[in-house]
């Protein structure tokens, strides 16, 4: 939450600066600012809502011109979208921009007030900004870590201190960031993503290490100001992936773009026609001696792990707990050594996520990423790594890091059911098979986009919804109908189908439209009877099943057929025409689609 940038360089920085924002804009669209050096003065341009409301404000000649600065897209946790919250925040001498939250950002405010400090905005940032004032003595580095000391919570910060006008300054704790080493110019950004258009290499910043950026290079030292020796990395997201690419928005294009995804994500993960998973440390003997699995995540990633779970028991007969992270970290889990923890995340900066694993950790089990950010907290602090290779996913809502995430979990199910000798290797190879045909299937399911438009336009105009299903299809309508709220702003209620009846089936009349998945053969009578009761009681209901369902117009109003393939595979299919249903009826709400209202990406506060 909440997106950073900084450059230095030999260029004009506004447009660079607001071009990097464009890129992190996911993480926050509640004001946007920039802070340059102009002429030896730090020149801020603010402003509430999003960045093209920033663009116009320095249109009309508020635009600052130099070669080096700051800027920030927002998330409001500390008072509300205005111009006065957003960042940067600071003063003449020291100026700032912040991810992050300040913890004891009330008592600085009164020990700084008590030192005749006065503050403009309601924010825990500009406390910092004139916390580092207070210390600032000439030297940025002793002042900085005179703050690490003073501040508690999570911080990237970008800093300006009026004395260098050629350099930025940055540190950071739990909040991502990283620095982008160019030709004769030099980035900060909280993901690769703002740099890729300027450079490949950068540096990822630990824990409290402080840089000195300037348009010759980087130096990181210790709060102390010894010098660290930092390893390069080089990004290999594409650009172009980060661009729209004709699509009208990213989420229409990052549906489409699932099918490579899953390519690109399992076949590295597959050897002599077997899953793979060694490269990420797991081994097949580890597999074996595992006594249970918890898959801890948030939103759409702990609905992988539903996935994953039905998936795993079924196969493997192990058995698995789903747990959503905020409720993990408290619920003082019971957790042995013989336990693998699970942590499924696309960002890998979930604030909840990455206290559930330091929770795992702490209690002896072995903990396991599943990460579509590379270098991100998550993964880096995880015993094993397993990368998705999504490529940057930059609608809010997420849908291609959930299809690869749910792939990585089919591989570790046929994997640990090998293991634990529920399956055979010939089993084992014949399901790895359908899986390695998935992508080809799904280019089959994503031409059905004009049936699930259909379905969308009617809809649109219902206030609520209900998505429900059974075993494997519960697990999957819980993303159908987030996905739906989360863009569409319709209220929707994922139910498992045989549970209506115990209460909420009260509410459904003609103007409930339900969403009915029914792609488990063995479940199917059961799903159709209830499907028949929410019909009887007036409700207009879709279903999603396989291609050799027979279903009379009786039973639905409207019908989605997916290519048939075995029972357990079918969540790899149905998911997408719930992310078309979502889409659609998004758009024809006229909703802003990749950025929906009070959302960010990439959510680093608890
Ligand atoms: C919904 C969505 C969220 C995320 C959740 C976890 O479309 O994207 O529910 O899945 O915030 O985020 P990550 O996967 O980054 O940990």
């Amino acid at each position: 939450m909440c997106g950073i940038v900084g450059y230095v360089g030999n260029r004009e920085c506004a447009d660079i600066l607001v071009d990097g924002l464009k890129r992190l804009e996911y993480r926050g669209y509640d004001s946007a600012g920039i802070a340059v050096f102009q002429n030896g003065k730090i020149k801020v341009a603010k402003s509430k809502g999003k960045l093209v409301d920033l663009e116009q404000k320095m249109e009309s000649g508020e635009k600052p011109h130099g070669i080096c600065g700051i800027g920030h897209t927002r998330w409001a946790t500390h008072g509300e979208p205005s111009d006065i919250n957003s960042h940067p925040h600071g003063n003449k001498r020291v100026t700032i921009v912040h991810n992050g939250i300040i913890e004891n950002y009330k008592q600085i405010k009164d020990f700084l007030i008590a030192q005749g400090y006065g503050f403009e905005s309601e924010t825990d940032t500009e406390t910092v900004a004139k916390l580092l004032d207070y210390y600032y003595d000439g030297n940025p580095i002793e002042t900085i870590s005179k703050m690490i000391d003073k501040v508690n919570g999570s911080y990237a910060l970008g800093i300006l201190f009026r004395d260098y006008p050629d350099t930025i300054y940055a540190v950071r704790k739990e909040s991502p960031l990283i620095i982008g080493l160019g030709e004769n110019e030099n980035f900060i950004a909280s993901d690769v993503t703002p740099i890729l258009k300027h450079t490949r290499k950068y540096y990822l910043l630990e824990h409290d290490e402080i840089a000195i950026i300037n348009q010759t290079g980087v130096k990181v030292c210790t709060t102390e100001g010894e010098e660290i020796e930092k390893e390069e990395h080089i990004a290999d997201w594409d650009i172009d992936a980060a661009e729209k690419g004709g699509y009208e928005h990213f989420m229409l294009k990052e549906i489409n773009e699932q099918p490579t995804a899953i390519r690109t994500t399992i076949s590295p993960r597959i050897q002599n026609d077997l899953p793979y998973l060694e490269e990420s440390g797991l081994t097949f003997e580890m597999l074996k001696n595992y006594k249970r699995l918890f898959v801890v995540a948030c939103g759409t990633a702990m609905h992988a792990g539903l996935v994953g779970k039905y998936v795993i028991e079924k196969l493997a007969r192990v058995e698995v707990i789903v747990d959503i992270a905020s409720e993990f970290r408290y619920r003082n889990p019971i957790i042995s050594e013989d336990d693998l923890v699970i942590l499924v995340s696309q960002s890998g900066e979930t604030a909840d996520t990455i206290a559930a694993l330091k929770l795992a950790k702490e209690r002896g089990a072995t903990t396991l990423a599943i990460v579509n950010v590379k270098g991100s907290t998550i993964a880096r602090e995880a015993d094993l790594v397993i990368y998705t290779h999504a490529g940057p996913e930059i609608s809010v809502a997420s849908t291609k890091a959930y299809s690869v995430q749910l792939s990585i979990m089919y591989l570790l199910a046929f994997e640990l059911a090998y293991a634990k000798g529920a399956i055979t290797e010939e089993r084992c190879k014949e399901l790895t098979k359908q899986l390695i045909d998935i992508p080809e299937k799904l280019s089959e399911v994503l031409v059905l986009k004009e049936r699930c438009q259909f379905i969308a336009s009617r809809l649109v105009n219902s206030e609520s919804l209900l998505y429900i299903g059974r075993g494997l299809d519960y697990a999957l309508s819980m993303e159908g109908s987030l996905k739906l709220k989360e863009i569409s702003y319709i209220h929707s209620e994922s139910y498992a189908a045989g549970e209506l009846k115990h209460g909420t089936i009260s509410l459904v009349t003609e103007d409930m439209p339900v969403v009915a998945v029914a792609t488990q053969s063995d479940l199917l009578e059961k799903t159709i009877s209830n499907v028949k009761e929410v019909k009887a009681r007036g409700a207009k209901v879709s279903i999603i099943c396989p291609e050799d369902v027979e279903i009379g117009k009786d039973v639905a109003n409207h019908l989605i057929k997916l290519p048939k393939m075995e029972d357990i595979l079918m969540p790899m299919l149905a998911a997408v025409p719930m992310q078309y249903i979502a889409y659609y009826t998004a758009v024809l709400k006229g909703c802003d689609v990749d950025q929906p209202r009070n959302l960010a990406k990439s959510v680093t506060v608890e």
